[in-house]
């Protein structure tokens, strides 16, 4: 049987429209999800939208919807975009799916029965945009902490979740856990926010509607945290704990942004260890997007839509700028340049011209049919070495989730090819027929680094791989056996390339 592995994004709020910062975790976790395949894992990936909440019962009301309507419509365009986008998920969730709804409902009172959710009375200064009551010391100038916005005074009945049990059992569990909150950066700053205690959480809301209501006394709705982050093992099909959830829970790997990490490193483990659930196995908080240097805001009118970078770039090119340019967990700044840049450097120039060359050199050289390498010199092991040590230091960098080191180490593998060309001469060894033999020797040597470094980038760049390796006259899918040297089979036919990634004019926009 295959080793299970679960990965999962956020669920995106449908008040709001996809953007790059939504793409960017998606796309992430969608290379994660492709290279645990690729290694023989039995993936489970989840995405989805989060539907629930008076910010999306707003924005309903404000474009004369009802929150479905508006639901119903948003949602379409983030499965859209992730169809665009190449996005390979197993499972998109939808808060307002029934499956979800009695999930929910089943953990709440499962806390409920536990004596870990009481009723009592909540007065509070409540930042409607972030769902997140605030103390009066915490707020800036009566605003809220995290995004300056207006804050108000709320006083409602609630239920509160007794977040406080659980600080120690929490701080034990990180402690003893070194890799449950990455990066290191970001483990600290909760450790230290868990260390200044931890109050007890209203976990429902009585003054909106839309929402799960909470079992048995319905004038309460469900805090939409308590609802989203409950989304990880709804899908799975909790409250049965057979099947997909026995077969995937705990998460291996949850991938959020770094805003969100407070309520994935602390709300959800609490509430897993009040439910006596499993603690998922890894949270990894991103870092931010700018644009062009600046905060990414609607009224900036700087929204990079995703859509629109495809149709213009490609969906390749997209993929490999957002986890190239950017060490994930790290804040990032996207600008056209950068990204043409990128595409006409790494894409064009590097990948797409090694093997347009090689396989021109094999056509004109061998009509096109791979022959039988013979004696290796030194110059051949040191890239049959590093092609394979590539091969084992991103299985290492994928593992921590450094997508943009991975890159870099494949294309350390690129650029030696070339040099490898470059030094190896083929044109010159063609002139000597006593250099048939040397020269059949670099031919598979160039063609066969590749071959490997397209398997590594099918986690990536999906099409691009399939491309590159069709060229290569491989047919099947890349698997984990296919990473070592040697794969490819003398006497295949292997077709000149055509430019992968054309390059674009350097006129900024
Ligand atoms: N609905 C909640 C998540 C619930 S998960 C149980 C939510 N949704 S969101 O749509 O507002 O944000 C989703 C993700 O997008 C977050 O991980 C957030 O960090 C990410 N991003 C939003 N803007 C971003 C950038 N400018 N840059 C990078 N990521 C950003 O929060």
């Amino acid at each position: 049987m295959k080793p299970a592995f679960y990965v999962t994004t956020p669920i995106y709020y449908v008040n709001d429209v996809p953007h790059i910062g939504h793409a960017y975790t998606t796309l992430a976790a969608d290379v994660v999800a492709r290279y645990k395949r690729l290694k023989g894992f039995d993936v489970f990936f989840l995405t989805g939208t989060d539907e629930h909440g008076q910010k999306v019962e707003k924005a309903a009301n404000a474009a004369g919807e009802t929150p479905l309507e508006l639901a119903d419509r948003v949602m379409k365009r983030f499965q859209a975009l992730w169809e665009k986008l190449e996005i390979s998920h197993t499972d998109f969730i939808r808060t307002t799916q029934e499956r979800h709804k009695n999930g929910v409902a089943a953990l709440f009172q499962r806390v409920l029965d536990k004596g870990d959710i009481y009723l009592g009375e909540y007065e509070d200064w409540y930042c409607t945009p972030c769902e997140t009551f605030w103390t009066e010391t915490q707020l800036i100038d009566f605003k809220c902490p995290d995004c300056n916005r207006p804050t108000e005074k709320l006083k409602e009945e609630s239920y509160f979740f007794r977040m406080s049990k659980y600080q120690d059992q929490l701080l034990a569990h990180i402690d003893a856990n070194p890799d449950f909150i990455q990066p290191k950066s970001r483990r600290n700053e909760i450790l230290s926010f868990v260390k200044e205690g931890l109050r007890d959480l209203s976990v429902s809301r009585t003054t909106f509607q839309w929402g799960i209501p909470v079992p048995g006394n319905e004038k309460h709705v469900v805090y939409v945290w308590f609802d989203a982050l409950a989304n990880y093992i709804t899908a799975l099909g909790y409250p049965d704990e057979s099947g997909n959830f026995a077969t995937y829970w705990p998460a291996d790997v949850h991938l959020i942004g770094k805003d969100i990490l407070r309520f994935h490193a602390v709300y959800w483990p609490t509430f897993l260890m009040a439910a006596e659930l499993p603690i998922p196995k890894r949270v990894f908080a991103h870092g931010w997007w700018t644009v062009e240097g600046q905060k990414m805001s609607k009224s900036l009118q700087n929204v990079v839509e995703p859509n629109m970078l495809v149709d213009k770039y490609g969906v390749d090119a997209v993929r490999y700028f957002l986890l190239r340019e950017v060490p994930f967990g790290l804040d990032g700044d996207f600008s056209h340049q950068a990204l043409i840049h990128r595409i006409n450097s790494d894409l064009a120039n590097d990948l797409g011209n090694l093997l347009n060359r090689s396989t021109a050199m094999l056509g004109k050289y061998f009509a096109g049919v791979l022959p039988d390498p013979s004696e290796e010199t030194a110059l051949d092991a040191t890239y049959r070495e590093k092609t394979s040590s590539m091969v084992v230091q991103v299985d290492g960098l994928l593992e921590d989730l450094a997508f943009s080191k991975a890159l870099q180490s494949i294309w350390e593998v690129i650029s030696a090819g070339n040099k490898y060309i470059d030094e190896t001469a083929p044109w010159v060894l063609a002139k000597d027929p006593a250099q048939k033999e040397r020269l059949a020797t670099v031919m598979y040597y160039m063609l066969e680094s590749q071959r490997i470094v397209y398997f590594l980038l099918s986690a990536f760049m999906p099409k691009t791989a399939e491309k590159g390796l069709c060229y290569l006259g491989w047919t099947e899918t890349p698997d984990d056996q296919g990473l070592v040297w040697g794969g490819l089979k003398p006497g295949t036919v292997i077709a000149k390339a055509e430019a992968l990634f054309p390059r674009i004019e350097e006129k900024g926009e």
